[in-house]
C-alpha cells in the first residue's frame, strides 16, 4: 500500500515569491510524523499547499494512490485530509455540540455521527459536560480541545495539526500532546506542526525541520533529537 501522504519537490508561495523552494516529505500510516519549523520557515504554507488553498507551482502532493496536487480543497477533505488550523478558530455564538456537528458535515448517517459524538466525548469528557455551552465563553484549554474534537469528528484519515500547543500555558501544552498521542494511538494518521520541539519529538515518530522553505533535517524522532543541525537551531546549540 502506498503512504498516505507523500509530497515531492513542492514549490508553493504567494504573489510573485517563493516561500516552499521544493520540499519534499512522507507521512507514514499510523505514525505522527512532525515538521518542525520556526517562525515564517513555511510550516503553514505547507499546509496550505497540500489542503489546496495555495496550491504547488511545481512539484507532486499524493495522498494514498490520489494524486492531489491540483485538486479542490473540498475534494481533498473528502478524501480524508483534515486539517486543525493555526489559532484553533472555534465558531464563538455556536455551542460545543454545534461546532462539533459542524466538523461532521460531509456525514450524513445519522448513527455514524452519533458514533463520532460518543469517540469524541470519550477522549474529551469535559466537551460532553458542556456540549450547551457557547464555545466563544470556554476557556483557551477547552476551546484547544474544542477544535481538535471537531477535526476528529471529520473521521479523518490524515489529521494535520497546525502548531496546537501556540498560547497554551505549560500545562494544557502537555495535556495538548497526550491528547494528540492517543489519538494517532486510536489508528489516526497525524501531521503535527510545531515550534516546540521537545515535546514533539517526544511523541512523533519521525520528523522533518524546515528552514527557510526548505527541508534541513529529516529522521527518527530519537535521531533528530541528537541532530546537531536541530539542537543548533532550535536548542541553542
Ligand atoms: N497570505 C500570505 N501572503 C503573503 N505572504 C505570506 C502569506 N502567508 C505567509 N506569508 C509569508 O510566507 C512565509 C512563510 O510563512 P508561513 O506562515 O508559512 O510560516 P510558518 O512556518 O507557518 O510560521 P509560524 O510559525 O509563524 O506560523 C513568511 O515569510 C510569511 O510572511
Ligand atoms: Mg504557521
Amino acid at each position: 500500500m502506498s503512504e498516505p501522504l507523500v509530497v515531492e519537490n513542492v514549490v508553493s508561495g504567494y504573489d510573485q515569491a517563493d516561500v516552499l523552494s521544493g520540499v519534499s516529505l512522507t507521512v507514514s500510516e499510523g505514525q505522527i510524523t512532525c515538521l518542525l519549523g520556526s517562525n515564517g520557515a513555511g510550516k503553514t504554507t505547507l499546509i496550505r499547499a497540500i489542503l489546496g488553498l495555495t496550491p504547488a507551482r511545481s512539484g507532486r502532493i499524493c495522498f494514498g494512490d490520489h494524486d492531489i496536487t491540483h485538486q479542490s480543497t473540498h475534494r481533498i477533505a473528502a478524501l480524508g485530509v483534515t486539517c486543525i488550523p493555526e489559532g484553533r478558530r472555534v465558531f464563538p455564538r455556536m455551542s460545543v455540540e454545534e461546532n462539533l456537528r459542524v466538523g461532521a458535515y460531509t456525514e450524513s448517517d445519522r448513527e455514524a455521527i452519533k458514533k463520532r459524538f460518543a469517540e469524541v466525548f470519550a477522549i474529551f469528557p469535559r466537551l460532553k459536560e458542556r456540549a450547551d455551552q457557547l464555545a466563544g465563553t470556554m476557556s483557551g484549554g477547552e476551546q484547544a480541545m474544542l477544535s481538535i474534537g471537531r477535526g476528529l469528528m471529520s473521521a479523518p484519515k490524515l489529521l494535520i495539526v497546525d502548531e496546537p500547543s501556540l498560547g497554551l500555558s505549560p500545562l494544557l501544552v502537555k495535556e495538548n500532546f497526550r491528547v494528540i498521542k492517543r489519538i494517532n494511538e486510536l489508528g489516526v494518521t497525524v501531521l503535527l506542526v510545531e515550534q516546540n520541539v521537545r515535546q514533539t519529538l517526544d511523541i512523533a515518530h519521525r520528523g522533518y525541520v524546515l528552514a527557510q522553505g526548505r527541508i534541513v533535517a529529516e529522521g527518527d524522532a530519537v535521531h533528530l533529537r541528537d541532530n546537531e543541525e536541530v539542537r543548533a537551531a532550535y536548542f541553542g546549540g
